[in-house]
């Protein structure tokens, strides 16, 4: 069905959509308007494969056509040629996303399907900006997506059913579990996490728990991966505020409002593992879970 997938963004998520398109038999062609995000996701992409040799998953041969089936571009035309299929995957951020879309519909063959991995930023919004609505639809991925095996598929209000039906079985072939759902504020993913993650702030900010203790509940008593204060790290608290302003404002209801202390952490550039610390404290070269001394406890 497709061959060949222009995917528009080389950050976190460009980066792991491109690897798993290519170790799946996909000609990719990344694209970035930085170059030098072009070369780290490249050698991004080297290591993740890298890693999955020392586990046995792959062998070295394997690594080598992934990476020879992924071509680099920072011009979007040169980017866009001989594609069948487009996954944008840039910046979260409403005007840049309209932009993109105009220009990837006024250049891509019009029957080709244009895909968003958008976190939140709604499907038809995007659609209405092209002359292609039918064609428009999400495609979320998670983070890693070399690893996690959900792919949340939304159908904005317009999007074809047949559009629908061959991104799922796309998301088969690339060995992910397909979820379709319909284009409401959050989709079902962060409508359902950004309100607990939220909610585990507000427990914080009211000295119900502390930062340990309240991820301790969750990990230990829900049998979460990770507890919320530490999965908002990880996220980014950037991100999660963000998603919780676009709950707030679509749905109108005071229940998804940012808490205080999430927004001031924002504010002050505290956004978790990216910028080195948030609820907890990320070092270099360890892995070790610091609770930040912003949370010591005083008791
Ligand atoms: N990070 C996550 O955990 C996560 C999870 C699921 C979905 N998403 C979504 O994926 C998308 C990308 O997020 P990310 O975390 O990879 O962001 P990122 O900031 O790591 O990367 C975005 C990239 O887009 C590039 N870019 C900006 N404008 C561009 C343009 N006009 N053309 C081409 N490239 C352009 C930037 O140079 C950057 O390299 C967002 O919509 C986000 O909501 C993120």
């Amino acid at each position: 069905m497709f061959k060949q997938v222009s995917v528009i963004g080389a950050g976190t998520m460009g980066n792991g959509i491109a690897h798993q398109f290519a170790e799946c038999g996909f000609e990719v062609k990344l694209i970035d308007v930085n170059p030098t995000q072009l070369q780290t996701a490249m050698q991004i992409i080297g290591k993740n494969l890298d890693r999955k040799i020392s586990k046995g998953l792959i062998d070295e041969s394997t690594k080598t056509a992934t990476l020879n089936r992924i071509q680099t571009s920072s011009d979007i035309v040169d980017g866009l040629a001989g594609s069948d299929l487009v996954v944008e995957a840039a910046t979260e951020n409403v005007d840049l996303k309209l932009k993109i879309f105009k220009q990837l519909d006024a250049l891509a063959d019009p029957e080709t399907i244009i895909a968003s991995n958008t976190s939140s930023i709604s499907i038809t919004r995007i659609a209405a900006a092209t002359k292609r609505p039918g064609k428009i639809i999400g495609m979320h991925f998670m983070n890693p997506v070399p690893v996690m095996k959900l792919v949340e598929i939304i159908n904005g209000y317009g999007t074809d059913p047949s559009v629908t039906k061959q991104i799922e079985e796309l998301a088969i072939q690339l060995q992910k579990v397909p979820c379709v759902v319909n284009d409401y504020p959050g989709f079902i993913a962060n409508r359902i996490l950004m309100p607990m993650i939220n909610e585990a702030i507000f427990s914080l900010y009211e000295g119900v728990a502390g930062v340990q203790e309240i991820d301790t509940v969750m990990k230990l008593g829900m049998a979460h991966p990770m507890g919320p204060l530490q999965l908002a790290d990880f996220i980014g608290l950037d991100v999660c505020h963000a998603i919780l302003k676009v709950l707030h404002d679509g749905f109108g209801n005071p229940k998804y409002a940012p808490c205080p202390l999430l927004s001031n952490m924002v504010m002050a550039g505290f956004l978790g593992v990216k910028s080195g610390e948030g609820f907890y404290q990320y070092q270099p070269g360890t892995k070790d879970l610091v609770v930040s001394p912003r949370f010591a406890k005083a008791r």
